[in-house]
């Protein structure tokens, strides 16, 4: 059997792992050939396409990014985008694809298997961990360790200034990043897309904190927005000017942006994504296309990659609630 392989939308920390046990277990275990298409959808698309073997995967557990490439291309949005990828993918011979990406990347693939009848298996990867259907995506874990040292540096220096210090970490859709990783620094406001926010009761938050020998931190995450207007694009240094104009206390913003996605993958990102390309090589195996591996539990189950990208998974407002203990 020849199977191809593709890492499509934003980079994130393990998709090399999953690389790696993909082909470790199918040229051992099955004696699959296989070939790495680059850069996402594009590599089908345009029939690049490069040869994947034992070799090619040797000591890249441990590396951020991915060997393959990746981008947010959309073969649906080509001309002729269809009909180029099933050409390349029968010019490589192969019987199926294993498609390791987020939301977008995965609903192409969900098309063009219900649609098109080409062969997909789907790996869950994105550091939003948004994905409804798994209780975890790799990249996660990383990126909320990532901005948990960032948090844990930032208050020592906001203690020192008697400053508030505003971080910004990613999350267009949903708040997970900023919730976990600001319940584990111990900030004093979490601010998540899901849930509206009140400036002015931020504003009371930070005040409060004052009282203290502490300086507040205040997480927010990329696709946060205030209760009474519009997105506010650059929404970190938005707060930080608006916090400081109404509290008169000095305010300062660090972006984490894309240093949350880069370098090596924590010990448990590398165990689930190792996992995931095991799964899904055993799918492809079993025809089981139109399936995307999932982790439930201690589980690694199959689910329809259509009722997977259905929808996003979104911060619980039970859940939000919960960790407004610390909030002030
Ligand atoms: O989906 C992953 C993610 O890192 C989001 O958290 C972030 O909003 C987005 O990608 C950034 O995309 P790009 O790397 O294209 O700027």
């Amino acid at each position: 059997m020849r199977v191809g392989v593709l890492t499509g939308g934003g980079d994130c920390p393990g998709l090399n792992a999953v690389i790696r046990a993909i082909v470790r277990k199918g040229v051992q275990e099955y004696g699959y050939e296989f070939t790495g298409f680059r850069d996402g959808w594009r590599g089908p698309l345009d029939g690049d396409a490069t040869p994947l073997d034992i070799p090619a995967v040797r000591g890249i557990l441990p590396r951020g990014g991915t060997i393959l490439g990746s981008s947010r291309t959309d073969p649906f949005a080509a001309p002729d985008g269809v009909r180029r990828i099933r050409e390349n993918l029968a010019k490589h011979e192969l019987d199926g694809l294993i498609v390791i990406g987020g939301a977008d990347t995965l609903r192409t693939a969900a098309r063009l298997v219900d649609e098109y009848g080409v062969p997909c298996v789907g790996v869950p990867k994105t550091i939003d961990n948004d994905l409804s259907a798994t209780d975890w995506t790799f990249g996660f874990d990383t990126a909320v360790g990532i901005a948990t040292e960032a948090i844990d540096r930032l208050h020592t220096t906001a203690e020192s200034h008697r400053r508030v210090l505003v971080v910004e970490v990613m999350g267009r859709h949903t708040g997970w990043v900023a919730l976990h990783s600001g319940l584990a620094g111990g900030a004093n406001v979490i601010l998540v897309p899901e849930q509206r926010f009140d400036l002015d009761q931020v504003c009371a938050w930070v005040t409060s904190r004052f009282k203290s020998t502490y300086a507040p931190i205040v997480v927010v995450a990329e696709g946060a927005r205030p209760r009474d207007g519009a997105a506010v694009s650059g929404v970190g240094e938005w707060l930080g000017t608006e916090i400081e104009r109404r509290t008169g206390k000095e305010a300062r913003t660090t972006v984490l942006g894309h240093v949350q996605r880069g370098g090596t993958p924590s010990a448990f990102d590398r165990w689930l994504a190792t996992r995931f390309g095991l799964h899904a090589i055993d799918a492809v195996r079993d025809g089981d296309h139109g399936k995307m591996v999932a982790l439930r539990g201690t589980d690694i189950v199959r689910v329809p990659i259509s009722e997977a990208t259905a929808r996003l998974k979104t911060v619980d407002p039970a859940l939000y609630a919960e960790v407004g203990v610390f909030f002030g």
